[in-house]
């Protein structure tokens, strides 16, 4: 048989302290260990990370790998997971998209205390809707998830639909130089010193590009120049092996700062799925990029229909995207390499991508709470804020609900170049509108959306699941320095 990252799994050799349930599918791909079973052990220490032969760094990871393993679980299941803490400082483990008790969520000072060094805390909980998620450290998380505390979670349907291959691509970029670390999400202002314009509410495109020369945008791109699919990058990135007429699944997750816009060469795809959620009767596309911002997941699934030598790489003029490139190979085809695409291709809009169908959430219809969160980038005394409604965190007031409410929420980007991916915990919201046009394709849940400059989307969710949640942006450095609000049941 086959694991879901396409390797044989014939053997599951044991780890001695999970004997009874926690399994190791046998894989030959070092990047990325699969764990099966219902109980599980996640160590955080310190581990050597090779991206390439010449490429290192001092990474912080669950069980030693970048990404820690894949979790694999069935929906339905309880699972129980043990964090135990080597590192020098308090970790824990937020189980990013997947809804569970407010108790399990991982929010040190919320949630939980975090776990300290030589501690170790255990999540227990049943695992309801399945998809691909990730999990990482909710714990000054700007640092902890950019030094590698991070990996992939996914639920298994109750009845699967299965496929030939599984792969799991999770994306993240590296500095060269990690002295430039502390600098996102330290608030340090990027250009000449501006002008302060924290009271300001214009938030128009041209004010902050003549105000700050250098924005945080512009910055990341040339700080983070090597990018990153499985701990592997440029060459090192192991290559997807497939047979022709394979079914292939790809699931992506974003767990990097960085928007990536990806094209695969050679084949159509369907957009399966997007923070685990299906999508209504998906077209094949083909010659299009798929963008993918930070925190979000996107299911892809082709048929293997075109033997030879493919690439599903990175299409942008950020510096690192070169190294960006995943070898899609068949076995036995003995074709040249294959080379990069040239010319312009069009970003795929998944607002308009599936078929529409009847959904939850309208314009029209009443809500319980009406909430507006204006998202914007302001600098005062030549530091950079990422701010809601003008207020950075712990200043923004919380969206107060009740068990039951429906609730509307309309996000709007006033950053001039920042990219904004919203990030509610414990609930997926449904995307209702996007600039005003209801969204004429799928019904869109999420949890992640990827908010671009100038743009404003209404989301919609029912305030089923009671607790403290945060809802915050997924550039996890303008978190830091700022954009976080919080839902609070009353
Ligand atoms: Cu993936 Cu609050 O985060
Ligand atoms: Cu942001």
């Amino acid at each position: 048989t086959m694991d879901h990252n396409g390797h044989s799994m014939n053997s599951s050799p044991e780890t001695s302290s999970q004997a009874q349930t926690q399994q190791m599918a046998a894989s030959s791909d070092s990047s990325m260990e699969v764990l099966t079973g219902t109980t599980f052990t996640l160590t955080a220490k310190e581990k050597m990370l090779h991206l390439d032969d010449k490429t290192m760094k001092n990474a912080w990871t669950y069980n030693g790998t970048v990404p820690g393993p894949q979790l694999r679980v069935k929906q339905g299941e309880t699972i129980s997971v043990t964090l135990k803490n080597e590192l020098p400082e308090p970790v824990t483990i937020h189980w990013h998209g997947l809804p569970v008790p407010n108790n399990m969520d991982g929010i040190p000072g919320v949630t939980q205390n975090a776990v300290r060094p030589n501690e170790s805390f255990t999540y227990k909980f049943k695992v309801d809707v399945a998809g691909t998620y990730w999990y990482h450290s909710h714990q000054n998380s700007a640092k902890q998830v950019d030094k590698g505390l991070y990996g992939s979670l996914v639920v298994e349907p109750a009845t699967p639909e299965p496929v030939d291959k599984d792969f799991t691509l999770v994306l993240d970029e590296w500095m060269q130089d990690d002295s430039m670390a502390e600098m996102h999400g330290s608030g340090m202002s990027h250009g000449t010193s501006a002008p302060s314009s924290a009271s300001s509410s214009t938030g128009g495109h041209n004010m902050a590009s003549m105000e700050m020369p250098m924005s945080d945008a512009e910055m990341m791109p040339l700080m983070y120049t090597i990018f990153s699919v499985n701990g592997k990058t440029g060459p090192a990135i192991q290559p997807l092996s497939v047979k022709e007429g394979e079914k292939v699944r790809i699931r992506l997750v974003n767990a990097g700062y960085l928007n990536h816009k990806l094209n695969l060469q050679g084949h159509e795809f369907k957009i399966v799925a997007t923070d685990g959620q299906p999508i209504n009767n998906p077209p094949l596309v083909g010659g299009q990029l798929l963008n993918i911002g930070p925190g979000e997941r996107y299911d892809l699934e082709f048929v293997a229909n075109n033997p030879g030598k493919w690439l599903l790489e990175e299409r942008s003029t950020n510096p690192g995207a070169k190294s960006l490139v995943v070898p899609i190979v068949y076995e036995g085809s003995e074709s040249k390499a294959a080379k990069s695409e040239a010319g312009d291709m069009p970003t795929i809009d998944i607002t308009k991508y599936g078929e529409a169908a009847k959904s939850s959430f309208t314009l029209e219809q009443k809500y319980d709470i009406t909430y507006q969160m204006d998202l914007n980038t302001e600098t005062a005394d030549g530091k950079i804020f990422f701010t809601i409604n003008g207020k950075t965190f712990p200043n923004v007031p919380p969206l107060n609900v009740k068990k039951g409410n429906l609730v509307k929420v309309t996000l709007v980007n006033k950053s001039p170049k920042d990219i904004h991916p919203m990030h509610l915990h414990g609930h997926f919201f449904q995307v209702v509108s996007k600039n005003g046009q209801p969204i004429s394709g799928s019904p869109l849940v999420k949890d992640t959306l990827n908010i671009l400059p100038g743009e404003a989307y209404v989301v919609a969710f029912e305030a089923d699941n009671p607790g403290d949640w945060m809802f915050h942006c997924h550039d996890l450095g303008h978190a830091a320095q700022g954009m976080v609000s919080e839902i609070k049941y009353e």
